[in-house]
């Protein structure tokens, strides 16, 4: 299936988008969408992990997202701390750091909980890294870096310096962001983070992203030329 794939990008993000309406399209209510959700994720990881892909950004859950029916955050946060639990096995196995990013204040214990024991055994883990970033918004996470760098009594800081307080310094920027569910917007994911990012949208809702769409944005990918605001040679 995988043919002529090179320049595969070190650092993929993903808007992981449509489950409501692969659901409602269907007659369901949206949770069925969220657990259909979960199946793509597992796939997403495995393919990224096979292709060589090093880190895999996945947006779980924005600060925004509180605004939704409670019931529907309740089977957010259970789907979550479920799959944390189930998926430690396959992740160890695929020797998979786990990470993630976001305010920690709002989320239940059990789910910090589950957080902190994905993060802890898989902390050996080298072969790829997946963020799952939750309860996370890119503008939360640029006035939480100003606050940091307020308290450590920084006076003046550069871009490099500015990097340093984010929520996760040490993982490089990413180079193809995919959305699906044929919305094109950022929707407040990582605004300092996107700045030279492809960006690479597909209608395909999020419970039916499989193999094939991924090799699709990595195709897509590989036939961009990223010019940085350089001139390249021609
Ligand atoms: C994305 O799917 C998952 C989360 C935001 C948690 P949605 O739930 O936003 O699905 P749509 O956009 O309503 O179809
Ligand atoms: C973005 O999707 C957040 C996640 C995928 C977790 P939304 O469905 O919340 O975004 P909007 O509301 O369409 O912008
Ligand atoms: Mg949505």
């Amino acid at each position: 299936m995988i043919e002529n794939l090179y320049k595969i990008p070190n650092h993929v993000a993903i808007i992981m988008d449509g489950n409501g309406r692969w659901a409602k399209r269907r007659g369901l209510e949206r949770v069925y969408g969220h657990r259909e959700g979960v199946k793509a994720v597992e796939r997403a990881i495995k393919f990224a992990r096979n292709v060589g892909i090093k880190y895999l950004t996945l947006f779980a859950f924005s600060t925004e997202n509180w605004q939704r029916p409670q019931e529907e955050v309740n089977a957010i946060m259970s789907l979550l701390v479920e799959y944390i639990n189930e998926k430690m096995p396959m992740l160890l196995e695929n020797d998979i750091k786990l990470i993630f990013m976001g305010r920690k204040e709002g989320l239940w214990d059990n789910v910090l909980k589950a957080m902190e024991k994905g993060e802890k055994e898989t902390a050996h883990c080298k072969s790829m890294t997946v963020v799952i970033t939750l309860n996370y918004s890119g503008r939360a996470e640029i006035v939480d870096t100003v606050n940091r760098i307020i308290k450590s009594g920084v006076k003046q800081i550069n871009e490099e310096s500015f990097r340093n307080f984010l929520y996760n310094p040490d993982i490089p920027d990413p180079d193809l962001l995919i959305r699906t569910s044929g919305e094109k917007r950022i929707s407040n994911f990582l605004l300092w983070q996107l700045a030279y990012t492809e960006l690479y949208f597909t209608q395909t809702l999020w419970p039916d992203f499989d193999e094939e769409e991924f090799l699709k944005a990595l195709y897509d990918y590989q036939s961009r030329e990223r010019r940085f605001g350089k001139v390249l040679d021609e």
